[in-house]
């Protein structure tokens, strides 16, 4: 993938990241999720008073495309941080357990890529193989 489409996809994920519903944690994440088709899809996290229905950034950018009937994906931004950070501080913000999990579902392990980026330009990119090793997916349940 181009580094244009990287810097443009981490500026996706900073534009999704507000609109992050977070009352309870006060943590921002952002999520732009680019499919093969060329469209991107915005993800923030969304929390809820009961605390584990809090749906995670990067979920809400894949189920968006899936709802819409778009099932291939090339590569997905994160970025998150505690309110009140500024842009460009702060950490990586490494896609939980589930979210790894529910990428496997439509993403390539072998090609997928996944940004961590703090700015345009600190950031980090990886296979989804290296961050989901050893997975299980939909292949697993064909019979052989
Ligand atoms: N969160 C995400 O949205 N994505 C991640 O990869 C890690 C965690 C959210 C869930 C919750 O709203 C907040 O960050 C704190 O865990």
């Amino acid at each position: 993938m181009e580094r244009d489409m990287e810097k443009r996809l981490i500026a996706e994920a900073f534009a999704a990241q507000k609109a992050a519903y977070v009352p309870y944690s006060h943590f921002c994440v952002g999520a732009a999720l680019l499919a093969k088709n060329g469209k991107i899809y915005h993800g923030c996290n969304i929390e809820n008073a009961s605390y584990t229905p809090t749906n995670c950034a990067e979920r809400t950018a894949v189920f968006k495309a899936v709802s819409e009937g778009v099932r291939e994906f090339e590569a997905i931004a994160v970025v998150g941080n505690k309110e009140g950070v500024p842009r460009g501080e702060g950490d990586f913000c490494p896609p939980c357990g589930v979210c790894r999990q529910v990428m496997r579902e439509f993403c390539d392990p072998e090609t997928f890529r996944v940004i961590l980026a703090v700015s345009e330009e600190k950031y980090r990119v990886f296979l989804l193989k290296e961050l989901l090793p050893m997975s299980f997916g939909p292949e697993d349940l064909r019979v052989k």
